[in-house]
C-alpha cells in the first residue's frame, strides 16, 4: 500500500490505480471512503472482499460531475413531480453530504447495486475526492472504508490500521470535517431518509417539504419479519467499536458511577459537569480525561458529529472495558449520531450478521 498526499500529481497516481482496476482509498467531507471504478465488476468484487460486505449491501457511486448522472441512472424513469424534488435537492444540497437513490441504467453491474433496479449516488463536496474521481472513469464506487460493520474511518490512520495491506493507496487528506456519512434518501414512491446522515431532515424538509424517516424501530420489524429492508445496508448492528456500547438517556448518564475502567462519552460538556457532580467517585482522574469524551462542549449537533467516529476510535483503543454513551437530541445532525449509536450498540446482531456475512 502506498501513501499519497493531495498534490495533483499523486492524486493523479491514485486515478491511474483506479482506472487500472485497483483500489484507492480517499477523503470525503464525511468519511474516507474505499473506492473502486464502478464499471469494473472485478473491482467492484475486491472492495466487497476487503470490507468483508455481504454482496446484497450495494454501493454508492461517487460522482464529480452532474453530466456523470445521466450515464448512470434514468432520469426519464421518474415523473414529472420527482424530477422536481430531483432538481431542487441536486440545486441545493450537491455536492454535499446527501446520496440520492435513483432508477438505474440497466447496463451497470448487476453487483454495484447488488442487483436492485436503483442505484445511490452521492455528489462530494471534498475537493481531493472530486478531483479524483474527475482524473478518473468519473464513477467511483466507494463505501465507508472501514470493515463491515466497524466504525467508520475519519482519518487515514484508522484506514491504514483496519485495511492495511488490502488496498493499493490511500490519499491522506488529514480528518474529515463532517464527520458522519452522508444522509442517503430515496424519492419513490416519496422523499424518505434511508439512512440519517451529513444533512438533516430539517434541511431537507426547509427545501422540499415533508420528508419521511426509515426509523431505528421500522428498522428492527423489518429486521424481526426477515423482509427486505428499505436499504439493505441498514442492518440494526452497524459501526460498532469491538468493545461493548451501552446508550444511556442524559438522566440515566448523569446518574451513573464512576468506573475507572470504562469509558464515557457525553454530548455536552454540561451533562458532564452535572455527571461529575453526581458521580459518586470523583477522583483526580475525572480531570484527566483520558476516557471520558465530550462529543461538543457547547452542546452543538454538528460538531458532535464531527467528533463521533474520532473518539469512539480512541476510546476503543483506551483500554477502557466497555462505552458508555449519551443519546443526543433527536434533531439536526442528533439524529445522525443517535443512529450510529444505537447501531453500534446492538453487538449480538452485529455477531449474526458478520458470520452470515462470512457464510
Ligand atoms: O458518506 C458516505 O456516504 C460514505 C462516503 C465514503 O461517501 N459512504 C458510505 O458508503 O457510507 P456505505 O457503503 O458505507 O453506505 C452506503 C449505504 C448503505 O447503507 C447501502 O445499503 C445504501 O447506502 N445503499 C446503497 N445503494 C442503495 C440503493 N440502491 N438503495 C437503497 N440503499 C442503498
Ligand atoms: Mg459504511
Amino acid at each position: 500500500m502506498i501513501t499519497l498526499t493531495n498534490s495533483p500529481a499523486d492524486i493523479k497516481r491514485a486515478a491511474k490505480i483506479l482506472k487500472d482496476g485497483g483500489l484507492a482509498v480517499f477523503p470525503t467531507e464525511t468519511v474516507y471512503g474505499l473506492g473502486a471504478d464502478a464499471y469494473n465488476t472485478q473491482a467492484l468484487a475486491k472492495v466487497f472482499e476487503v470490507k468483508g460486505r455481504p454482496l446484497f449491501d450495494p454501493l454508492i457511486v461517487h460522482i464529480a460531475s452532474l453530466k456523470t448522472l445521466d450515464h448512470l441512472t434514468c432520469p426519464d424513469a421518474l415523473d414529472s413531480q420527482r424530477h422536481q424534488l430531483l432538481e431542487k435537492l441536486v440545486n441545493v444540497f450537491w455536492p454535499g453530504p446527501l446520496t440520492l437513490v435513483l432508477p438505474k441504467k440497466p447496463e451497470l453491474p448487476g453487483l454495484l447495486s447488488a442487483g436492485l433496479p436503483t442505484v445511490a449516488i452521492r455528489f462530494p463536496s471534498h475537493l481531493i475526492a472530486q478531483s479524483l474521481i474527475s482524473l478518473s472513469t468519473g464513477a467511483v464506487a466507494a463505501p465507508s472504508a472501514n470493515r463491515f460493520g466497524r466504525l467508520s474511518p475519519t482519518r487515514a490512520e484508522h484506514v491504514v490500521e483496519s485495511l492495511g495491506d488490502n488496498i493499493d493507496c490511500i490519499i491522506d487528506g488529514g480528518p474529515c470535517t463532517v464527520g458522519v456519512e452522508s444522509t442517503v434518501m430515496e424519492l419513490i414512491p416519496a422523499p424518505r431518509i434511508l439512512r440519517p446522515g451529513g444533512i438533516s431532515r430539517e434541511q431537507l424538509e426547509e427545501v422540499i417539504g415533508p420528508v419521511a424517516c426509515c426509523g431505528f424501530a421500522e428498522d428492527i420489524l423489518c429486521d424481526q419479519a426477515d423482509s427486505a429492508k428499505p436499504s439493505p445496508g441498514m442492518l440494526q448492528s452497524h459501526y460498532a467499536p469491538e468493545i461493548p456500547l451501552f446508550l444511556h438517556g442524559h438522566e440515566e448518564m448523569a446518574n451513573l458511577s464512576y468506573n475507572g475502567n470504562e469509558g464515557y462519552l457525553f454530548f455536552s460538556g454540561k451533562s458532564r459537569d452535572v455527571w461529575l457532580i453526581n458521580s459518586t467517585v470523583q477522583t483526580d482522574n475525572c480531570t484527566k480525561p483520558k476516557t471520558i469524551f465530550v462529543l461538543s462542549e457547547s452542546g452543538d449537533t454538528t460538531e458532535a458529529a464531527a467528533n463521533l467516529f474520532e473518539y469512539l476510535h480512541i476510546l476503543n483503543k483506551s483500554g477502557a472495558s466497555c462505552i458508555h454513551a449519551e443519546t443526543l437530541p433527536e434533531e439536526g445532525l442528533g439524529r445522525a449520531v443517535n443512529d450510529r449509536l444505537r447501531k453500534a450498540a446492538q453487538r449480538p446482531a452485529l455477531c449474526a450478521a458478520q458470520k452470515a456475512a462470512d457464510e
